[in-house]
Formats: C-alpha cells, structure tokens, sequence
C-alpha cells in the first residue's frame, strides 16, 4: 500500500532522507514513487516504476539545503500506474505538493467543483484534489496551515496526507484511518506511514491520532486538533533497532525473517509463563474471563485466527475465526461475555480495523493481537497482546505467523486454568524456539523445491490443528512463486479436490503423532498415493507416514498443540526456495502490498 515519508531538518540532506525513506517503506508494495522538496519554491520528480528509477531520474540538488520534503510510494487505486498518476501531485501553481495514503470518497463530486472553478487536472487519481483544495483556500488569503486544514474539512474518507508549499518552511501532515506516525531527531523531524521508514535516523516517536495535525520544522514538530488547538503528544521509543530491518548478509528479506524465528519466539514467550506454577502472566490478559471468542483477521493472520480458534475450543471455550473483510458487513451475534480478537501483524489492515470497529458498536470488549506497538489497532482495541517478532520486511508473513500462534497459545493458557496441562505446554513451549532452529539447520526443504519446482499445481492437506497450516502453506507458496497451491481440512479432499490430484501435483500431508487425526490423514494419503500423486510428508515420523511419502520433511517432536508451528516452518522454506528457483521477486511479490489500509 501507499507509503508516506517527509522530513524537514537542520544540516539535513533532505532529498537522501527521503529516498532512502522510500527504501524503508518499498515493503509495503508500491509501483511508482516520488518526492518534492520546497525551498521557497517546490521541486517535483516522480516516476512510475521502481525507487531505483526515481534515483536515476532525480537531479541530486533538488531543493537545494535546508529544504523541507515529502516522498511516496504509490500502490494504484485510482488510475493505473503511470508518471503522472504518481505521487505528489500539485495545484495549478505548482507551489503545493500533496502525498496522500487512503481514498477519497467525495473525490468526484469535489473534482467536478473544482474543475467548474477553473483548476486543472492532471491525472486520474482521487488524491489530486487535495492540493487544488488548499490552493483555493490560499486565494482567500489566509495561513498555509489553516488552507491545508480547510483543504482536509473538505475531504471524506480515508487518508494520511502531507503537503509542502512554496511559501512555507514547514511539513504539513494529518491522518483519519490510515497510519502516521512521527519522528523525533536531534534536529530533524520526520513523518512516515511506518517507522522502519526513519528508523536509521532516530527511535523516537510520536503517534498522530485520526483528525491531529502535525507541522513539521526544521528541528522542530508540533501538534494541533482541527481547530488549531495545540495537542500535547508524548514522545515513545521504538523497541527495533535499525539492524532489524537490515537484510544483514540474507538474500532476502523473507529467508532473514524465517531464519529469526527462534529469536522471535523466545522473545513472544520471555516473562509471560511460569512452567513451575503453570501460570501465564501478561498484563494484556488479566481478568479475562470470556464466555465465547470471536477471531477477526486477514490472510497470514487469519490462519494463526484459525488455529487460535482450535486451541480455545480445546479448552471448552465457544470460539470461531472469522474473515474480518466479512465479519465488517455481516458480524456474528455477540452476547455480554464476547471477547473479539483481532489478529493483525501490522495493527494498520483496514479490513481488520472495519470488523473491530463494528464489534465496538456492539460494546463489546476488544482484545488486539499485533506487532507493532502504537499500530491503530492497538490505539483502539481496549487490550493489546503484542507478538514482540521484531520488524518484518517481507511482504509474505512468516515470522509473524510463529510468534501469533504463541500468542493464541498464550491466550489459551490464560483462559485455560487447568495447571497441570498448562505445565506440560508451558515446557513444550520453552523447548520449540531450539526445535525451530533445529529444522532451520536441517531442512531438506531446497532439495524438495527443486524436485517439485516445474509442478502445475500443489496441493497441502492437514487435520484440525494442522488444518490452517495447510492452508497456510498454500497461500505463502502462492503468494511468493505464483504457482497454483490451494490447500484443504485433509478429510475434504475427497470431496472434491481429488479430481485435481495427478502425477504431476504434489500433496504436502502435515502428520505428526500417531492419534486418530494421523491415521485418519494417512487414509488420505493413501487416496493420493493410489493416485500417483507424489507425497511429501510433513511428520515428526511417530507414525508410519513416510511409508507412503515421495519425500519426507522432518520436524521434531513436540506437544500436539505446537506441531503446526513447526511444520509450518518447512512449507515456509518449501515456498521460499520454489520462489527463488523460480527467480520471483520475493520480497515484494506483483500485486500484493504489506500493509492493506484499503478495504
Ligand atoms: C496482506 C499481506 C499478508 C497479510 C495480510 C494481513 O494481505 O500481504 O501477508 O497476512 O495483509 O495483514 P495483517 O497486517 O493484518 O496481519
């Protein structure tokens, strides 16, 4: 999705600050970018395409020292790619430059007013109406803030936006429903969609709330409601460092964050559970006593929503996991004791905000599973469980899938209150981060890829808990090689699925343990195999799965609960070495953007 980044600053380098800025926000997806610096007038260069192109493009003296900037990568809604679709986008003057995250919803309505005033327009996006706006409250004389502010009044719908204007030295910013946060340096300010966009510069924060006002100075920021008030902001630091968004030596970012599952685990776990008293102790936690859960979330997250749901149901809790794009339009009924989870690695997914929101309505508690502290949704859900995996880069989830899966484990020991089982998680739990590191070390999931890399198709099955990890495996080996993968509840295959099975499809079976969910997928198994379709066994080798499997893929042996997360750690390395093979663009797959803040 759309990133933003600005900068206004003493002995700064603006133009390298907002490009390498750019870099910082390339995870989110985008397919054209673009800065402007305003140094009593404003400077543009944009281009459709890669960052690396508007590198190429740019003429390095733009703005001149000590100009102030904005830059953006753009994700299309409105228009297709192109240089003059691309942000930021100007008034008829030339003297306003506008960046813009979000839609707007009276863009049309507000472009027919402006173009029977006169203005001009030169693309085809929504957000281009924002700058002729300001221009237009500018031709009645009054403040550049106060033109941006009435600008804003105007607009409906969505958006992070920031201006710079040819008569003023500052960075103009405001947010409603889309992420903004700001930086504070020693003598810079920055603003961005999402820190790791600053985050070389500095790791103090300070989080915009929906309808604030930021102005932006050189070495100087300051905050106001829409009438100007001043609003006293708090300043945070940001646990992640910059090393954490480095690839350091990985050829992408993806192997990188697989690889620092271990760490990540560990760190999900650290001061939460006490395996001698079978206790868990998170703040987030204390006092819940739900008599039924709701799971909302999306792709990546609704699989861990999925499995949340399971471990609950275990524990005799009313559970379900809902896609959150649906729940926002149809929510189940709620009752007094409903809890509504939503898991979200980026806390930013608008999907996600829309079905909590709509829980919200309903008075209902909140509780936010996330990563990223400060995210909307941890702002606006009455609890927050963090996952504390550290910055992921990648625009497939991988890392972030392990640690939400501890954190529904957490959630299920908390609701829980059977000691004495929660002792033998609480040990399976301490063991699975080396277990982790264990399958990093040994995987043979490269020499699979490559034998199975030419498939037309592929195919994951897996039972109850295993069932999101199938479809998990089936949409990271989709996402990043763009090969046909659908995954299925192993007992469904049957059903209809089977018809596509042939010798040319590989089916993944996860089975670890040798209790009636294993034998009854080895039944399915078979199915397969007598149909020639290579099976490659995903298995702690408790059972005699390997029997009837083209190929194994090991993982250690652990509690039931857990074996998915392990498991899921080969699909990740399977997918990643097919993507590679295959010379797909990993890290940032066509189409697909990290932080969906449109629903
Ligand atoms: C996008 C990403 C997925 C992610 C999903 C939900 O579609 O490409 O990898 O799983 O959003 O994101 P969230 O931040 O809510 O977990």
């Amino acid at each position: 999705m759309c990133g933003i980044i600005g900068c206004a600053g003493r002995n700064e380098d603006t133009l390298d600050v907002l490009l390498s800025g750019l870099e910082g926000l390339e995870y989110r997806g985008y397919d054209s970018a673009g800065v402007a610096l305003s140094n009593g007038s404003v400077e543009i260069c944009k281009r459709e395409g890669t960052i690396e192109r508007l590198q190429a493009a740019v003429d390095r003296s733009l703005g001149g020292t000590d100009a102030v900037g904005i830059g953006h990568t753009r994700w299309s809604t409105h228009g297709p790619p192109s240089d003059e679709n691309s942000h930021p986008h100007t008034d008829c003057t030339g003297e306003v430059a506008v960046v813009h995250n979000g839609i707007i919803e009276n863009y049309s309505a507000l472009k027919e007013e402006l173009q029977e005033s006169g203005h001009e327009f030169t693309s085809d996006t929504d957000s281009e109406v924002v700058p002729h706006l300001v221009e237009d409250a500018l031709s009645e004389g009054v403040s550049p803030e106060e033109a941006f502010r009435r600008a804003v009044s105007r607009v409906e719908g969505s958006y992070a936006l920031a201006a710079v204007l040819a008569d003023s030295e500052a960075v103009l910013a405001t947010r409603n429903d889309s992420p903004l946060v700001l930086g504070v340096g020693e003598e810079a300010a920055y603003l961005a969609s999402d820190v790791p966009a600053f985050l070389e510069y500095t790791d103090r924060v300070v989080y915009l709330e929906d309808g604030e006002f930021a102005r932006l100075e050189s070495g100087s920021w300051s905050v106001s409601d829409a009438d100007g008030e001043v609003v006293d902001k708090s300043i945070s630091r940001v646990e992640w460092d910059a090393e954490e968004t480095a690839k350091s030596g990985y050829d992408h970012y993806m192997l990188k964050e697989i690889h620092e599952q271990p760490r990540a685990l560990r760190k999900c776990l650290r001061g939460r559970v006490d395996e001698r008293t079978g206790s868990v102790d998170v703040e987030a936690l204390v006092g819940l006593s739900p008599s039924s859960v709701q799971f909302v979330a999306c792709g990546t997250s609704y699989h861990a929503a999925l499995y949340g749901a399971q471990l609950l149901r275990e524990e005799g809790i009313h559970a379900h996991a809902f896609l959150a794009s649906e729940y926002a339009t149809a929510p189940a009924p709620v009752d007094d004791g409903t809890l509504v989870v939503g898991i979200t690695q980026s806390g930013e997914t608008a999907d996600t905000l829309s079905a909590l929101r709509e829980a919200h309505r309903q008075n209902v508690e909140t509780l936010a599973v996330t990563n990223v502290v400060g995210s909307t949704v941890s702002r606006e859900c009455d609890r927050t469980l963090f996952i504390r995996a550290g910055p992921e880069i990648g625009v497939a989830a991988s890392k972030t899938f392990s640690s939400q899966a501890i954190a529904a484990n957490l959630l299920a020991l908390a609701l829980s209150g059977r000691a004495s089982r929660n002792q033998e998680l609480i040990g399976a739990l301490r063991d699975l981060p080396s277990q982790v590191q264990a399958i990093l070390d040994d995987s043979r999931a490269e020499e699979v890829a490559s034998k199975y890399v030419d498939s037309p198709a592929y195919f994951f099955i897996g039972r109850n808990e295993h069932g999101p990890v199938a479809l998990e495996g089936a949409l990271k080996l989709k996402e990043i090689s763009y090969k046909h993968a659908e995954g299925f509840a192993a007992g469904e295959l049957k059903h209809g699925p089977l018809a596509l099975v042939t010798e040319e499809t590989p089916v993944f079976a996860m089975v670890t343990g040798d209790g009636e969910a294993a034998t009854k997928t080895i039944g399915n198994v078979k199915e397969v195999e007598a149909r020639d379709a290579p099976v490659v066994a995903v298995t702690d080798g408790v059972s005699d799965v390997g029997r009837y499997a083209e190929d194994v893929l090991r993982v250690p042996e652990t509690h039931p609960r857990l074996a998915p997360v392990l498991a899921n750690v080969q699909l990740q390395l399977v997918s990643y070495f097919v993507a590679k093979e295959l010379g797909r663009s990993i890290d940032k797959p066509r189409n697909l953007a990290k932080s969906v803040t449109v629903e």
